[in-house]
C-alpha cells in the first residue's frame, strides 16, 4: 500500500499553454534517478493518483515534475492549475527500474523519448552519477512542435558538462526545424537518419537504448531494434539492450 504523505507546490512554470514544470516540497524518501512516484489531489471527494517521474536530481531540495495537460485528463488539468503554497499529495517510496543500475555493460547510452518523458533522462544526467561507463550518451527529444522543446537551457548546461560524451537530438513530427530531424523515431532509425546525423550506429556490440514515453514509440521502436539490430529485450534475470518505460 502506498504511503502518501503532504506536499506543497513552489512553483508551477508553464513552458507552453500544454506543458508545465510544477516544482514541489515533501519530505520523501530517497529515490533513485529515473524512477517515477505518485502524485494525488482530492477531487470531489475522490482520490485521484497518477504516475510522474522525477526531472530532479536525487539530492535536489526541491522536486520537479514535468507534465503535459491531457485534454479532458481526470488529473493532468488539476494540477496544472496549483498555485505556490497549495497543498497535494505524494507517495513516500518511488518505484521503478528505469535506472541505471538496470543497464547492463555497454558502450553508447541511447535515451530515446517522446513529449514529457525527457524528465526521467534529466534526472539521470542532473545527478551525474555513473555516467563515467559509458562512452557516449544521445540524448533524442521527440515532439510534435518546436515549442514543445522544453529545457533547452539545462540540457545545454549538461552537453557542456558532458562535452565529447553527450549528444542531444531533437526530431519534430509536424514542422520543419533547421538543426532537428523531421518526424518519429521508428522511422529516422529505419531510413537512417538519425544514425546518420548523430554520427553512431545503433547496434548490439555495445549500445543499449532506453525507450520512454508513448506506448506506440515504445512498442514499434522495441520490434524494430529486435528485428532490424538483433537487439534484445532487458530484463532483470536475462540481461538485453532495450530498456523501456511506458506512459500509459
Ligand atoms: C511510469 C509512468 C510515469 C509517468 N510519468 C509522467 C510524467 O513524468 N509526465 C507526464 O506528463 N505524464 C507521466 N505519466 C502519465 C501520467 O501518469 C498520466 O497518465 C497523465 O498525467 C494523464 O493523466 P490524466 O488523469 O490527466 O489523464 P487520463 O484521464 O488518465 O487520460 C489518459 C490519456 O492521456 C494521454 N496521456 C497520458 N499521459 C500522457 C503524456 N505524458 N503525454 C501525452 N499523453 C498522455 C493518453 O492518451 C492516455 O490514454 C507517467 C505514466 C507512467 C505509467
Ligand atoms: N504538443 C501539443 O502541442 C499539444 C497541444 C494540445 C494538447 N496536447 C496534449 O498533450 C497530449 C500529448 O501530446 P504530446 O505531443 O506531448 O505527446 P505525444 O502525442 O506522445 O507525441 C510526442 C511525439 O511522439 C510521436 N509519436 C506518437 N505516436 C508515435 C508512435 N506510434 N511512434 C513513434 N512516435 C510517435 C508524435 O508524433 P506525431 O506528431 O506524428 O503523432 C510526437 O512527435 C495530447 O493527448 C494532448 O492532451 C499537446
Amino acid at each position: 500500500m502506498s504511503d502518501w504523505i503532504d506536499a506543497r507546490v513552489h512553483e508551477v512554470k508553464n513552458w507552453t499553454d500544454t506543458l508545465f514544470s510544477l516544482r514541489i516540497k515533501a519530505p520523501i524518501c530517497p529515490f533513485i534517478a529515473g524512477q517515477f512516484t505518485k502524485i494525488a489531489l482530492e477531487l470531489e471527494g475522490k482520490r485521484i493518483q497518477r504516475a510522474y517521474s522525477y526531472v530532479n536530481a536525487p539530492n535536489d531540495e526541491i522536486l520537479e515534475f514535468y507534465l503535459t495537460t491531457v485534454a479532458d485528463g481526470k488529473l493532468s488539468p488539476y494540477l496544472h492549475i496549483l498555485k505556490p503554497g497549495q497543498n497535494l499529495l505524494i507517495t513516500k517510496n518511488a518505484c521503478g527500474s528505469f535506472i541505471l543500475s538496470s543497464i547492463p555493460k555497454c558502450k553508447n547510452l541511447w535515451m530515446l523519448s517522446t513529449g514529457t518523458a525527457i524528465g526521467p533522462y534529466l534526472s539521470i544526467l542532473q545527478y551525474g552519477k555513473n555516467l563515467d561507463r559509458f562512452e557516449k550518451i544521445v540524448l533524442v527529444h521527440a515532439v510534435r512542435y518546436a515549442t514543445d522543446l522544453s529545457f533547452s537551457s539545462l540540457i545545454k548546461t549538461l552537453q557542456n558538462k558532458y562535452i565529447g560524451k553527450l549528444y542531444f537530438q531533437t526530431i519534430i513530427s509536424r514542422e520543419k526545424l533547421p538543426g532537428s530531424l523531421y518526424g518519429r523515431i521508428p522511422d529516422l532509425i529505419i531510413n537512417g537518419k538519425l544514425e546518420e546525423t548523430v554520427k553512431l550506429k545503433i547496434n548490439s556490440d555495445g549500445g543499449h537504448v532506453m525507450l520512454c514515453g508513448n506506448p506506440g514509440m515504445v512498442h514499434e521502436t522495441q520490434q524494430l531494434l529486435k528485428n532490424s539490430r538483433g537487439m534484445k529485450i532487458n530484463l532483470k534475470n536475462n540481461p538485453g539492450h532495450i530498456t523501456s518505460e511506458n506512459y500509459w
